[in-house]
């Protein structure tokens, strides 16, 4: 097991590069089993969800080489094979071998996991989707069997505007016959992605980035090369941290617009923003002014940067507040952030940020991908050293993440233990 210990209170200077989605590449890798040629990928983050992913495509037969921040993926000797929970359990996201492999043969077996520890996180949607298109679905034993003799076009309204749900009925449909039309999709840049690699294949996707997205069928798909696009999670992350205790740190090769939620929101309590193209650089403010947040779809405030910017509401004066729409249970990383001073309260799904309150190094725990971004965030705010354990929630999405902060003049290491 991994432990990241921090020396908290070094203000941070310099440039931290943001690297690709994680977002998009575990729904893109698996989208590539779609084409009967070579598909090339660049911008490929270094993250343990990729590495899972890839082990998916080995065991499938599917032939992948891995160069610096890419992946060349040629799927021209697939076999159709029962994906067993060795491989699915590592990460929600292969769930998407569900849709391309429906899409391009048929027919698909594996096996799902549960809820993780945010919320229940069924997949009603996604299957939803893949009847309509004429597939049938059985379960056992969380063995999901998903076929159909063919796959037609249909109209599918989703009652949630499902990210993975979207994608997910999108891998289904680039194949089949007739036309297909998605209503109430989700709008993440994500979604746009993944439709811009299928459009490069060979598909007919339009309307991917609207709450409306119609896929007209197409035989065959084939050769292209795509790009990753820069991971606005993992951005709005470094940007918070560069709130809390930034002196003009740089977060570079970013897409401003896809964390306007956040920056405007950041502003609202008083940080100042240097927004530049595809930069931005940010200072650590004083006297920030208490701020409201409801997570929404996109373009929304994203339910992905509540937890890492809970630790940043500490440092305003007066009382914050955070109400979690999508997730049922994506407040543990409170409890933490409480044992090294903060004053947070939690009732039904809307935690309670009082400041200002000064934050002191102890032990903690990440429950999760976004809780334990919380906590690195919070230990290099506090005083004294924070220990946290399960780091390998934290590794699953932030690439290279102690090489970026000691880069910045951080103080921590990461240990086994
Ligand atoms: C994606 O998850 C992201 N993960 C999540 O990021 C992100 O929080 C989420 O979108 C919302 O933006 C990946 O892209 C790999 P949803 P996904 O389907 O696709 C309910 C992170 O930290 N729902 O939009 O699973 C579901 O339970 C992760 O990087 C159904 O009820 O999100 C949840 O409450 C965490 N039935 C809500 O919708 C379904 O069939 C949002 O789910 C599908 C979803």
């Amino acid at each position: 097991m991994k432990m990241l210990e921090i020396k908290g209170g070094n203000p941070l200077s310099g440039t931290i590069r943001i690297s690709g989605a994680k977002n998009s590449v575990v729904a893109l890798i698996p989208a590539a089993i779609l084409s009967s040629e070579e598909v090339t990928i660049c911008n490929v983050p270094d993250i343990t969800d990729t590495a899972a992913l890839c082990e998916i495509l080995e065991f499938l037969n599917v032939d992948v080489k891995r160069a610096t921040e890419s992946l060349v993926i040629n799927p021209s000797k697939m076999e159709i094979k029962e994906i067993p929970s060795i491989y699915t359990k590592k990460l929600r996201a292969s769930y998407y071998f569900m849709g391309a492999m429906l899409g391009k043969y048929k027919k698909v077996t594996m096996a799902l996991p549960g809820g993780c520890s945010i919320g229940a996180r069924p997949i009603n949607l996604h299957l939803k989707g893949f009847e309509a298109l004429g597939a049938t679905v059985t379960n056992k034993d969380n063995i999901y069997t998903v076929e159909a003799k063919e796959l037609k076009g249909a109209n599918i309204y989703l009652d949630f505007a499902s990210v993975g749900a979207t994608i997910n009925i999108m891998l289904a449909a680039v194949l089949a016959k007739g036309t297909t039309i998605i209503d109430n999709a989700a709008k993440e840049p994500e979604i746009v992605n993944v439709a811009t690699l299928l459009n490069n294949m060979g598909a007919k996707i339009r309307g991917a980035g609207t709450s409306n997205i119609e896929i007209t069928g197409v035989e065959r798909l084939g050769k292209c090369f795509h790009e990753v696009i820069p991971d606005r999670i993992e951005a709005g992350t470094y940007v918070i941290l560069g709130a809390a205790i930034g002196n003009n740190l740089k977060i570079s090769n970013i897409i401003p617009e896809h964390i306007e939620a956040l920056t405007s929101k950041l502003e609202e309590m008083g940080v100042f923003l240097d927004i530049g193209a595809d930069y931005i650089i940010v200072s650590s403010g004083k006297d920030y002014k208490p701020v409201n947040v409801k997570t929404q779809t996109y373009p929304g405030f994203a339910t992905d940067l509540q937890q890492p910017l809970t630790p940043l509401l500490t440092m305003c004066n007066g009382r914050s507040k955070i109400e979690e729409t999508i997730y049922e249970n994506r407040f543990m990383h409170i409890p933490y952030l409480n044992q090294m001073g903060a004053d947070i309260r939690v009732k039904n799904q809307t935690s309670t940020i009082i400041g200002p309150t000064k934050l002191t190094g102890t032990d903690v725990v990440a429950t999760d991908l976004r809780a334990g971004a919380s906590l690195v965030i919070a230990g290099l705010m506090a005083s004294g050293t924070t220990r946290i354990t399960n780091v390998e929630h934290i590794l699953r999405g932030y690439e290279n993440i102690v090489e970026k902060l000691l880069g910045v003049g951080a103080n921590l290491e990461l240990k086994d233990i």
